[in-house]
């Protein structure tokens, strides 16, 4: 299994390169992640030129990052820009790969293929409300130890939540909500809803009405490679969706290694913005459930499943509730092999949904 190159990854939160160079290790790749002093984020090769030290060890400087060891610097394009003790300007190979990069957000997101196709049209339209002043949005990001796309299934898959997620569960449980999984090109929406349900503590906080019954719905927008937009909320029976409480939530993965997933996620509100014990309580609740309810889950797969990382070369149990989980895996199967130039998927490896 390899990684989907032409695609948008997000390599950090924006506020992590508040306090100079980022290590960290992106689809196999050791990177170096800073933010110059002209604004800009930058990412390049972990790795000087010269005797190969940690760029991220070093500082920035200017523009640019300066190596830790003899001082050589590179600025955002990989380029060498100040040699403290050479005459004349550096040697042209004198310089470390970069990424592209785009800032939005409130993300850093790095272009993993040929940097001309590279193209921020193509971070999917949903994640626009994530730069709407309208609304107040708070980030936040965890590791998990298991591959990506066990997180994908996971997400896709909330029949999970009556079991580990007791004081977040669905309000009388997942089997009495609606279910609709829908394909649209290569998106898979996951729809749940239910009339006349009673609203969880979150909800409840937050929705305006007074009332005890509402209409709640969760709408996920999964896009390969795994980059998904969750909107829950609550309407008083009979009203337009989200007209009482809309809650979109980014969930974004990105792998580290085949076996170990930066996990980024957002929640936006358009009530209470000024009320930061808001941000408080989704940061350390949403904390709390990803690294002590799923994450561990994750973790067991992963173990158990070791380095042979398609699942169904693990021959599953697939189960009615996988239904959005093996389309995306399918359609992530079919997206990767047709970038490395295969008509079609191989047969037998992706079992039907
Ligand atoms: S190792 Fe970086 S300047 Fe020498
Ligand atoms: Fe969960």
């Amino acid at each position: 299994m390899s990684y989907l190159r032409n695609c948008w990854y997000v390599a950090c939160m924006s506020s992590e390169l508040a306090d100079g160079p980022l290590a960290r290790t992106i689809l196999d790749e050791k990177l170096v992640l800073f933010r110059g002093e002209n604004g800009e984020a930058a990412i390049l090769q972990d790795r000087c030129p010269h005797r190969f030290v940690r760029l991220s060890s070093g500082k920035v400087a200017g523009d640019a990052i300066e190596c830790p060891y003899h001082g050589l610097r590179f600025d955002g394009a990989g380029k060498c820009v100040h040699q403290p003790f050479e005459e004349g300007e550096p040697a042209p190979h004198n310089r470390v790969r970069s990424w592209p990069v785009v800032e939005k957000g409130g993300l850093v997101w790095l272009w993993a293929g040929e940097a001309e196709s590279a193209d921020p049209a193509l971070i999917p339209a949903s994640f626009d409300l994530l730069d709407d002043p309208e609304l107040k949005t708070v980030h936040g990001y965890l590791r998990i130890a298991g591959n990506y796309q066990l997180i994908n299934d996971n997400l896709l898959d909330l029949s999970h939540v009556d079991f580990i997620h007791p004081a977040a569960r669905l309000p009388e449980g997942y089997e009495t909500y609606r279910n609709k999984v829908e394909q649209r090109g290569d998106q898979v929406i996951h729809w749940l809803w239910k009339p006349g349900s009673t609203p969880n503590f979150i909800q409840a906080a937050l929705r305006d009405s007074t009332s005890v019954k509402a209409d709640v719905f969760s709408h996920l927008e999964w896009n390969a490679p795994a980059l998904m937009m969750l909107r829950t909320g609550l309407q008083d029976p009979g009203e337009p969706e989200g007209s009482d409480l809309n809650l979109p939530s980014a969930q974004i993965l990105t792998p580290e290694t085949e076996t170990s997933t930066h996990y980024f996620w957002t929640v936006s509100r358009e009530r209470k913005k000024d009320d930061t014990s808001i941000d408080e309580l989704y940061v350390k609740a949403l904390t709390h459930i990803f690294s002590t309810q799923d994450g561990p889950m994750v973790e067991q797969a992963q173990e158990a499943m070791g380095e042979e990382i398609d699942l169904f070369a693990h021959h599953p149990v697939i189960l009615s509730s996988d239904a959005a989980a093996v389309r995306a895996r399918r359609i992530l199967q079919k997206l990767i092999r047709e970038e490395q130039g295969h008509s079609s998927p191989a047969p037998g490896k992706i079992a039907a949904a």
